[in-house]
């Protein structure tokens, strides 16, 4: 089975109805609002002037937000329905930016130089199978001293099944968990596809830093939270402002996690 094809189409079909929705607010980001939360806001510093590559970019707020605090982003997506909109956004609002449609795993056909910074967000290592692989392209596109930051949904949360919020996944990697669906996490996001099929892989917390370890970084900070930042699952309350938990289990569990690695 080709993973990637499959949620290459996948990708491409959940993004039109993404753009439209109250979830991502397109219009607000037009209007000049950030898309970025306060963790990774404190987790990147300050970016101005940064040459920065953004993984996972989906259709580039997050990216285009980075560039309008004065970073020189690259992102980069799978989706080339996902990159087009990015494009389009950076040229409607005229904020200079490189798109490159392209699996994280061939970054290196599309791409040569390195970063200061590398940053990915909520919802992409589920994606990939091989964080080893993966790991090692961060080290190979990071400047020396450079800085990598992830803040991602915490392989906890996946672990739940989001209807009965029973345990029904391994916590650790396993085989492929092959989804089938016509819906995705944003409000109004039916596709006009029906039984879209993707593939997703749970990865355990010492997975993800291990590999960046064994890649030659170097951890520099380690974080776990209470609450998610997102209303981006089933059966969640806003406890605070943009602070989400699940009604049934409140602040006891973890919802996300991040790490910051320096390549010395
Ligand atoms: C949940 S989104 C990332 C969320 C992002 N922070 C946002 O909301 O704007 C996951 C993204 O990963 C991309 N993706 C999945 N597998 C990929 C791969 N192998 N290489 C590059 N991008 C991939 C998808 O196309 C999708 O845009």
């Amino acid at each position: 089975m080709n993973y990637f094809e499959l949620n290459k189409e996948s990708w491409n079909e959940f993004t039109p109805s993404h753009v439209d929705s109250d979830f991502y607010d397109v219009e607000s980001f037009k209007n000049g609002a950030s898309s970025l939360n306060h963790i990774e806001l404190e987790g990147l510093g300050d970016v101005s002037g940064k040459d920065l590559l953004h993984l996972q970019c989906h259709f580039g707020m997050d990216t285009l937000s980075l560039a309008r605090l004065g970073a020189n982003v690259t992102g980069v997506d799978l989706s080339d329905v996902a990159i087009q909109v990015a494009k389009d956004l950076s040229s409607e609002l005229n904020i200079p930016a490189n798109f490159i449609n392209s699996n994280v795993y061939d970054l290196d056909k599309h791409l040569d130089g390195a970063y200061d910074i590398i940053y990915t967000s909520y919802g992409v290592l589920n994606w990939l199978e091989d964080l080893d692989q993966w790991a090692q392209l961060v080290h190979r596109f990071l400047k020396p001293n450079g800085v990598f930051f992830i803040v991602e949904f915490h392989p906890f949360i996946y672990t739940l099944d989001h209807q009965d919020m029973k345990i029904k996944e391994s916590y650790f990697k396993t085989g492929p968990m092959e989804s089938i669906a016509d819906e995705s996490y944003t409000d109004g996001s039916k596709t006009e596809k029906k039984n879209l099929k993707y593939v997703e892989w749970n990865h355990s917390l010492s997975e993800a830093i291990s590999s960046l370890r064994n890649a030659g970084l170097q951890l520099e900070s380690f974080n776990e939270y209470p609450y998610q930042v997102y209303n981006c699952f089933d059966h969640m309350v806003e406890i605070e402002k943009g602070k989400w938990v699940f009604e049934k289990y409140g602040s006891k569990i973890p919802y996300l996690y991040s790490i910051k690695m320096i390549k010395n």
